[in-house]
This record gives structure tokens, C-alpha cells and sequence, in this order.
């Protein structure tokens, strides 16, 4: 049953209207002045507002601009007096689907609660199919369950909602592209432009007019102005891949973009404002590109302000199957495919391997399985050499009856023993930190000198 707010400071007109309107199937909610009008709508979400104009200190036209800013799906009717028609229709420029004019003829009132139900629906049907749209462009989501993971995507949230500049971290296929996107649809800017730029893909000569764009004439072959990629982000977002290919020439150009918030084009001197949140991306060591002097140390601090690193695969192997499975939905409906799942060893085996190439590796590998696959299930077999690999370290054949310790001694000591010896590679394997397992050598008393080589012990268990 539609809920109806009707709000007028005559009580005399709130009983007849209102018991005309519960007449009619509606169920109503009196309210008694502007103020009350405001607050039941902050609470409610009412069907449809029905409003007199003039009440007291908080009148219609208040009522109605409430309604809009927080309520802006319920449809507001304005109830009037003869006199005050101009300003009813001031009502419905601001909004209002409709007025009435007082005495109020209750079959035409039914028409205009019945009208304003029904545009609620269509507003209703139109948020809900952009809502819709957003959720199918953001299928591109930032997946994984892994600690790390979260906490990457609460740290893009917080990093999001400022126009902070963020450098992403990580090597290659570990999701740097992905989290920009994430960053940018987080911001207010997510309806502005989101321009990508690989640094790595343009020449040094081409790459400045590229970003900054060039004025008709700036050199030969210059007919026509051109405004560059930057131009092209305001209001917006600018990606920045691959920043650690930059020459120190542009390294320079684009400091001062940082520094100054303006650009300018190629054969100008006319600095233009430009509004543009900047995200970078390297899988290089900066540190160490600052050191060699290839990279400049003050354009560093200056991307720096926000740093988020994406974590190897291979640190956060829980998120393997997750991912797995999603890709291989994904690719399946993309080839017109079946295959439901991986066998207990297929995954297994997915969730040893390193991953070198982190989640690009992982998608194609699934993709290319799903394309050739000729099965439901896809089984060890079906795996390229390389993850078969893993598999073939051999079988543990551990007897009932121990206790988890000694299992888990006996298949840490044959684990490391099916790798020659190879610690950080067992790590791996049993999916701990180098350090830990160095630790568990010394628990079972092997005593063993952890070399100070050893790594940050930041896999997950
Ligand atoms: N956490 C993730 N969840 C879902 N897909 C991911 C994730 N990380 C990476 N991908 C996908 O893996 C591929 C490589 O990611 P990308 O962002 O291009 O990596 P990078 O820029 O670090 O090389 C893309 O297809 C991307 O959509
Ligand atoms: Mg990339």
C-alpha cells in the first residue's frame, strides 16, 4: 500500500484530505507543520509527499527542497490556495511533480497521487538500471580475500576519496592498472575522464607532445593545435604507467606539471591550469633508479605522497582459487564455454606454482585452458608444463595416528628434501616465509644459521 506524507497546518483540511486519501487505498502519515514535514521525510521513505504551501515558518516550498536533497525519489505535490497559483508554479520549477489548487476535487487529487506513483516508479526503474550500468562497468573489481588484499582495498578507499598524487607499486600483472581504475572510480572524480598514458610506449619527442600537446605550428608537421593527454584529463584522472621509463628530460617536465599545477603546450609559453589527479605506476626500484642518477630524487618524493604496493601472487596464494574460479566464469561465457571447475590436484598445483607473471599470468593461463579445454573438469594434464612442474615433486605418504606436529615435521623435512635442500624454495612450496621456516629447521633442532640475505617473511600461512 503507497505511504503518503501529507503535511498541512489546518486541521480541518488534514482530516478531510487525509481520510479521502486513506479512502483510496493510501496509507497516510498527518503531519501538522513544515518542520514536522522535514523530519518524518528525513526518517521515511514516503511513496509521495503531499504539501500545503503556506504554513507557518516553514512552508512548501521548504518542504519540497528538503524532499530533494535527501529524499530525491519521493515526488512532492504542492496543495495551494487560489491566490498563491505563481508560486506553486515556482514549486514546480523546483521540482514538484504537481500542485493542487484548494478545495481540492478528490478524483483529480486520486489522478495525481496515481500520476506521482508512477513517476516514483520510472525514477525508481531509471536509478536502479544506472546502478545497474555502474555495477557492469565495475566488473573490473580489485579481487582477493588474502590479508593484503583487504588492506590494499581499504588503503585505495582511503586514498581514493583525496586528490592526493599515488604512487602504484608492484611488479608486472599484479593489478597497478587495475588499482588506478579502483582509485579513480572511488574519487569524486569517477565522472570525469580517466586517461592512461604508457611512458614506456613513447618516444622521447613524441611523448612531451603527447602529454602536454603542441600549438598549431609548434614544428614541422604541427598543421593543427593539438591538446594533449593531460588537457584531456581535467576534471579527471591522469595514469601515468610505466613512470620509470621517463627520460630525465621529461622526468623534468612533468616536475614541474607537479609543481607548478599547470602545463604547456609544445611551441607556447602560456601556462594552462590544469585540474588533474595524478597516479604513477613502476615496477622498477626507484630507490635504486634515484641512486644511478636515472631517475630524478625530487620527482620521486614528489609521486610518492601516497605509496600502494600490490603484493606478488605468489605472497598471497589464498587468493589463487578465488581468482580462478572468477576468471574462469568470466571466460566461459566470454568463448561460449563449460568447463566448471578445476580437479583437487589441478588446483592444487595452480596454488603451488609461483606465478611470475602474478594475476596476468593466472588469466591467461585460465583463459587459454578454457578455450582448448574439451572437458568439464579441467585436471592436472590440462596444466602447461610449467605449472605441471610443481606437481611433480612427488607424494608424502604420511600413516594415521601422529600428531599434527609430527606430520607437519616429516612433510616440511620431505618437501625440503624433494628440493635438494633449496629453503627458499620449500618456503614457497609450503606457502611460508623463508623466516618461518628457518624457524620450524630450528624448532626441530637442525639449528640452521639463518643467512642475512633472508627476506621480509611476508607470505601468508
Ligand atoms: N586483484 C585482482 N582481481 C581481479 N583481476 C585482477 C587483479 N589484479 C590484476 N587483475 C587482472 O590481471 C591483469 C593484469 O593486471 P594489471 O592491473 O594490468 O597489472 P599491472 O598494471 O600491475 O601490470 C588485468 O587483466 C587485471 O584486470
Ligand atoms: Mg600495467
Amino acid at each position: 500500500m503507497p505511504l503518503i506524507l501529507f503535511v498541512d497546518d489546518d486541521a480541518e483540511t488534514r482530516r478531510q484530505l487525509g481520510g479521502a486519501l486513506t479512502d483510496s487505498g493510501h496509507k497516510v502519515e498527518l503531519a501538522k507543520s513544515g518542520e514536522e514535514a522535514i523530519a518524518r521525510l528525513r526518517e521515511v521513505d514516503f511513496d509521495v509527499a503531499l504539501s500545503d504551501l503556506q504554513m507557518g515558518e516553514i512552508g512548501g516550498l521548504e518542504v519540497l527542497s528538503a524532499a530533494r536533497e535527501f529524499r530525491p525519489e519521493t515526488p512532492v505535490i504542492i496543495l495551494t490556495g487560489q491566490g498563491s497559483i505563481a508560486v506553486a508554479v515556482e514549486a514546480m520549477r523546483k521540482g514538484a511533480v504537481d500542485f493542487l489548487t484548494k478545495p481540492v476535487d478528490l478524483d483529480h487529487l486520486d489522478l495525481v497521487i496515481e500520476k506521482a506513483l508512477s513517476s516514483r516508479r520510472i525514477l525508481r526503474e531509471n536509478l536502479e538500471l544506472k546502478q545497474e550500468l555502474k555495477k557492469q562497468q565495475g566488473t573490473r573489481k580489485l579481487l582477493g580475500n588474502s590479508s593484503s588484499m583487504q588492506a590494499l582495498r581499504r588503503d585505495i578507499e582511503r586514498a581514493a576519496s583525496t586528490d592526493a598524487t599515488v604512487l602504484l607499486r608492484g611488479e608486472s600483472g599484479a593489478g597497478k592498472e587495475l588499482m588506478a581504475e579502483s582509485i579513480h572510480m572511488q574519487s569524486h572524480r569517477s565522472s570525469g575522464p580517466m586517461i592512461k598514458v604508457n611512458c614506456a610506449a613513447l618516444a622521447e619527442g613524441v611523448l612531451e607532445s603527447e602529454l602536454f600537446g603542441h600549438e598549431r605550428g609548434a614544428y614541422t608537421g604541427a598543421h593543427r593545435l593539438r591538446r594533449g593527454r593531460f588537457e584531456a584529463a581535467q576534471g579527471g584522472t591522469i595514469f601515468l604507467d610505466e613512470i620509470g621509463d621517463l627520460t630525465i628530460t621529461s622526468q623534468l617536465k612533468l616536475l614541474r606539471v607537479l609543481q607548478e599545477k599547470t602545463i604547456e603546450r609544445v611551441g607556447s609559453t602560456t601556462p594552462i591550469p590544469i585540474d588533474v589527479r595524478i597516479v604513477a605506476a613502476t615496477n622498477r626500484d626507484l630507490e635504486e633508479a634515484v641512486s644511478a642518477g636515472e631517475f630524478r630524487e625530487e620527482l620521486f618524493y614528489r609521486l610518492s605522497v601516497v605509496v600502494l604496493t600490490s603484493s606478488p601472487l605468489r605472497q598471497r596464494r589464498s587468493d589463487i582459487p578465488l581468482l580462478s574460479s572468477v576468471f574462469l566464469r568470466e571466460f566461459n561465457a566470454a568463448h561460449g564455454r563449460t568447463v566448471a571447475n578445476f580437479s583437487a590436484d589441478a588446483e592444487r598445483c595452480m596454488t603451488a606454482y609461483d606465478w611470475p607473471g602474478n594475476v596476468r599470468e593466472l588469466r591467461n593461463c585460465i583463459e587459454s585452458l578454457v578455450v582448448m579445454s574439451h572437458k568439464t573438469v579441467i585436471d592436472l594434464a590440462d596444466l602447461p608444463p610449467q605449472l605441471r612442474q610443481t606437481a611433480e615433486l612427488g607424494d608424502v605418504n604420511l600413516p594415521l595416528g601422529r600428531t599434527l606436529d609430527h606430520v607437519s615435521r616429516e612433510y616440511l623435512l620431505r618437501t625440503l628434501d624433494s628440493v635438494g635442500g633449496n629453503k627458499a624454495r620449500a618456503a614457497r612450496i609450503l606457502g611460508i616465509g623463508n623466516k618461518t621456516l628457518y624457524r620450524k629447521l630450528q624448532e626441530y633442532g637442525f639449528g640452521t644459521e639463518m643467512p642475512a640475505s633472508i627476506g621480509p617473511d611476508d607470505s601468508e600461512l
